[in-house]
């Protein structure tokens, strides 16, 4: 049974909204495991909705990739004397090129009208080229627009499906589980007590600039992710909650 009454949904909502350390919550039905395509295009309409209505003149917007956050940019639409400013929340995590944080903004601001920036950066960079990047001008400049923003809207990843998603190598997949990371965003793996127990390697958004955020929107839907939603609300920091019905249950269980 995929679809549920409105009131059982907005019943959690309330629920949730009174229990989580979140602002609002919507909940879309069914499972995204279940139904992908289905779910995802809820998940994301639901989430294009409450974006579009943080906006305010010249909005900067931070945005990871993931398949999740395409789905949002699918429903994104313009609004008048609004022209947001899309920066990416990180640079390149291994992701499929259409996943990547990247791509993304240039989707979201095609469909919003709106503009980009881009983050040019390798994946898991050496430590020295690492640091020599953020001095880069072109690098300064975006990582300057990704703190600013005021809104921040992200995924969230099963551990393991990341991993191997990113095709990560053999000792840090071992960490990975030795460690016993159930969840990742922001390219940080974390446990189910929100213990960082891996960092990848790439410019970008760092945990504690989350902290300073106005609107954080969290987006993520599938049983599979139950965990590591779970463990993303103790490792970070979200003022709005997409989810859908199979993780909302489960988070009215744990919470
Ligand atoms: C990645 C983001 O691209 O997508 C991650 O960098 C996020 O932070 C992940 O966890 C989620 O992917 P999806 O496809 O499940 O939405």
């Amino acid at each position: 049974q995929v679809l549920k009454e409105g009131s059982d949904l907005d019943f959690m909502e309330q629920q949730l909204m009174e229990r989580l350390p979140v602002k609002q919550v919507k909940v879309v039905p069914g499972d995204e495991d279940a139904s992908p395509q289905e779910v995802k295009s809820l998940l994301g309409k639901e989430a294009a909705n409450l974006l579009i209505a943080s906006y305010h003149g010249d909005s900067v917007v931070t945005v990871t990739g993931g398949s999740t956050m395409a789905a949002v940019a699918d429903y994104l639409q313009p609004v008048d004397d609004v022209k947001p400013l899309f920066v990416p929340a990180r640079g390149g995590l291994g992701d499929l090129h259409e996943y990547q944080a990247n791509s993304i903004c240039v989707k979201m601001a095609s469909q919003t009208d709106g503009e980009y920036r881009l983050l040019y950066v390798p994946d898991s960079i050496g430590e020295e080229l690492h640091a020599k990047m953020q001095e880069e001008p072109t690098i300064v400049e975006v990582l300057q627009l990704m703190k600013q923003a005021d809104i921040v809207i992200h995924g969230i990843g099963d551990a393991e499906t990341m991993a191997k998603r990113r095709k990560t190598a053999a000792e840090t997949m071992n960490k990975i589980n030795e460690h016993q990371a159930v969840g990742e965003s922001f390219g940080y793996y974390f446990d189910k007590n929100g213990k960082t127990v891996h960092r990848v390697n790439s410019i970008g958004l760092a945990m504690d600039d989350l902290k300073e955020r106005s609107r954080i929107i969290t987006v993520a839907g599938g049983r599979s992710k139950c965990e590591a939603i779970s463990a993303y609300l103790k490792w970070g920091e979200s003022d709005v909650l997409v989810i859908d019905e199979v993780i909302a249950r489960h988070l009215l269980k744990e919470y």
